[in-house]
């Protein structure tokens, strides 16, 4: 089913968002098929890749809601559709490491697997043109995105949120490597977290193998071409909605 949303207010990479027909403060985000990385030199698209997101992060948001963590999520629409809060996106992301990955090996010396308990969060401009630059804290103070409070606010939700997928996701044999979190504010002018939670976004991999290709069951199958890119996000949805209440609808 398709839903009827209002008008298109913004296309990104991998999502759209409609004016809700029902409230101003409400937005109507569709989930596409659509695949980019490394700054969407890369680009290719995958049937059913929406859905499995646009479930997988309902599911991720509920839970996170239970938990007490405020997030843009209202309830799904239809398979890759989802009713969201509108929220002032803050233009950073960030990113919390877990297991060394990624940019982390490319840019340190840092060996990949190692171990970075504490997390390491990094936060980055969310600015394509830019190429989402990495921040030093001084950077971040003279951009002014985000006060003293804010910073430390957001942080504190983004190690809430590690701790609690970390421990959700060790229930189902995935270790979470390393993800990407977006924050927004909304009509109240409460931070929540927005964007998706998804394998576009994170770094899974699955604990029931030890080989290091047959283990990534996130967006590295594409950056890597690897192959099974949609058969890793469905198995990664599976075990998600077996361990989990069905999320609830939207109106
Ligand atoms: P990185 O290793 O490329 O810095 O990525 C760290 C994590 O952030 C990884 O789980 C993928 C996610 N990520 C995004 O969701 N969007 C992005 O644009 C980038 C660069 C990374
Ligand atoms: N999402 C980013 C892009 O589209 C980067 C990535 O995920 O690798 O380019």
């Amino acid at each position: 089913m398709i839903p009827n949303p209002g008008p298109l207010l913004y296309e990104g990479k991998a999502k759209r968002v409609f004016k809700s027909i029902d409230s101003d403060d409400e937005v109507v985000v569709e989930f596409k098929n659509t695949a980019t990385a490394f700054n969407a030199l890369k680009k290719a698209e995958f049937e059913d890749k929406g859905r499995l997101n646009c479930q997988i992060s309902a599911y991720l948001f509920e839970l996170l809601e239970q938990e007490g963590i405020p997030t843009h999520y209202l309830g799904l629409m239809s398979d890759s559709w989802m009713g969201a809060q509108k929220v002032e996106v803050i233009p950073l992301e960030i990113v919390i490491r877990n297991v060394a990955a990624g940019s982390l090996c490319r840019e340190t010396p840092i060996k990949p697997g190692t171990n970075l308990s504490p997390a390491l969060l990094d936060i980055y401009y969310k600015d394509d043109s830019l190429g989402d630059p990495l921040l030093t804290e001084e950077r971040l103070e003279r951009l002014e995105v985000i006060n003293h409070q804010e910073k430390n606010e957001i942080e504190n939700l983004a190690r809430t949120i590690n701790r609690l997928l970390t421990a959700f996701f060790v229930e189902i044999d995935l270790t979470l490597v390393d993800f990407k979190l977006e924050f927004g504010t909304n009509h109240e002018g409460q931070i929540i977290l927005a964007d998706e939670i998804s394998p576009d976004t994170c770094r899974l991999w699955d604990k029931r193998t030890s080989d290091p290709k047959k283990r990534i069951l996130d967006k590295d199958r594409f950056r890597q071409d690897l192959g099974f890119v949609v058969d890793a996000y469905g198995e990664v949805l599976k075990r998600v909605q077996g361990a989990c209440a069905k999320p609830r609808n939207y109106r």
